[in-house]
């Protein structure tokens, strides 16, 4: 099934759907490499936004047609992002970005903390997936930090046991490291979580690009990921358990309905971009069907697209490892091991030798190469790995719209920036 859902993965129809990837840099076309950081959005998101301003630009529950349209537009986009999560519609919260939600829901969850309860951390995750926890040390909680096996940049699972004990009262994990790639085995970290009575908090912002997401299969509490990093506007979006919903209380201004998951929701949303968050689920969804017409339901279209982008991405990624590996000096952080392919996503981190990774990013911009460098707010695996006080590492994020053509570039502009 996969091997024939990734022969019909049509790259020049993604492509296509996709303007800004049609956009030059000092007379080569852009190679887009900087998806972790961001995806560029398909026609049907940009279409979206502005048909919003056309038909439906107003406030909610207004007692008149656009405002009806609105609400309707809102509820309709909640109902696409459950088919997303694989949840209720009533259990998907729309907010500015992650991190806002984030420091949103550890206040309000902090309400049932007292001091010495303790929160689990990593050493893997984004800083929006740290401090927001850490901010509770202020109530006294207490934040244990769980390492990685530096060999590979995977979580030390034995020192996560060891960190759970009967005090934790909630575990924060990635799905995806932003970073080097790792997977992170959610669905297991979930069990151990849960055996010790604490909530799990899942970061899927990485993750959701890469990956199909099932909160039902996880067994989650929460789970965060940000449509920017799919193919969808800048907004943020979190899954919540209708009970941890219900049960906790967010802070909000007294006449906005107690009523979930609106309740969660402080203030005007950016309402454009939620129509635009449908858009961009729908691109995957009709990704999925030209993969595989026989795809019925939305989420089995969904899952249809993964099944096509997850083998792509992969022989992009060996495409890369292995040219990286042909280049003096590269040194890769993560699973470089295809047969671990499996516990890692297509985004990759390097050095090479003691280049400062901002010049080598500068020089690669110039010929319209986009990548990243620095630590992306992964500042705990940034100074864990040794890279932090060196201008942190250069990274390449691959996503299903990439060609191998691009990874050529890609290594060719390495090689020359070695010989300039
Ligand atoms: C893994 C991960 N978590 C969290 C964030 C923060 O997301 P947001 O920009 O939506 O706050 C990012 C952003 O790069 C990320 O990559």
């Amino acid at each position: 099934m996969q091997g024939t859902e990734a022969q019909r993965f049509d790259i020049a129809w993604v492509r296509e759907q996709f303007p800004s990837l049609k956009l030059k840099v000092n007379g080569q076309i852009a190679a887009f490499l900087d998806g972790p950081a961001g995806t560029q959005v398909p026609w049907m998101v940009m279409e979206a936004v502005q048909n919003y301003f056309a038909s439906a630009n107003a406030n909610t529950c207004g007692a008149f047609a656009t405002s009806q349209r609105n609400d309707a537009m809102i509820a309709s986009t909640r109902a696409v992002m459950a088919d997303l999560f694989n949840c209720e519609p009533s259990e998907v919260v729309f907010g500015q970005n992650m991190t806002t939600i984030t420091f949103a829901l550890a206040r309000s969850i902090a309400r049932e903390l007292k001091p010495g309860d303790e929160i689990v951390v990593t050493t893997l995750d984004h800083d929006a997936n740290v401090a927001p926890w850490r901010a509770l040390e202020e109530k006294g909680v207490v934040t244990r930090q769980v390492d990685i096996r530096e060999e590979d940049c995977t979580l030390d699972l034995d020192d996560l046991k060891r960190k759970i004990t009967p005090k934790t009262k909630l575990v924060a994990v990635g799905y995806a490291s932003n970073m080097v790639g790792t997977i992170n085995p959610v669905a297991e970290i979930t069990k151990l979580a849960h055996e010790a009575g604490a909530l799990m908090f899942v970061d899927a912002v990485h993750y959701a690009p890469h990956g199909f997401i099932d909160v039902k299969a996880l067994d989650c509490d929460f789970l965060v990921c940000s449509p920017y990093k799919f193919f969808g506007p800048h907004m943020g979006t979190l899954y919540g358990k209708r009970e941890h919903l219900q049960r906790f209380k967010p802070y909000k201004v007294r006449p906005a309905t107690n009523a979930i998951p609106d309740c969660w929701e402080t203030g005007t949303q950016v309402q454009e971009l939620i129509a635009g968050i449908a858009a961009a689920v729908e691109y995957l969804v009709q990704l999925g069907r030209r993969c595989d017409a026989r795809a019925e339901s939305r989420r089995e279209a969904l899952q249809t697209a993964y099944r096509a982008t997850v083998p792509y991405e992969r022989t992009l990624l060996m495409k890369l490892l292995d040219g990286l590996q042909t280049i003096p000096g590269v040194k890769i952080y993560g699973i470089a091991d295809p047969k671990r392919f499996g516990e890692r996503c297509s985004t990759v981190s390097l050095r090479l030798g003691e280049h400062n990774p901002t010049k080598i990013a500068a020089f690669l911009g110039e010929r319209g190469i986009f990548t990243w460098d620095g630590n992306f707010y992964a500042l705990n695996l940034s100074e864990r790995l040794g890279v932090e006080q060196k201008g942190g590492v250069l990274r390449i994020g691959l996503v299903h719209y990439n060609t191998a053509d691009e990874v050529d570039r890609l290594l060719a502009g390495l090689r020359e920036f070695l010989t300039r």
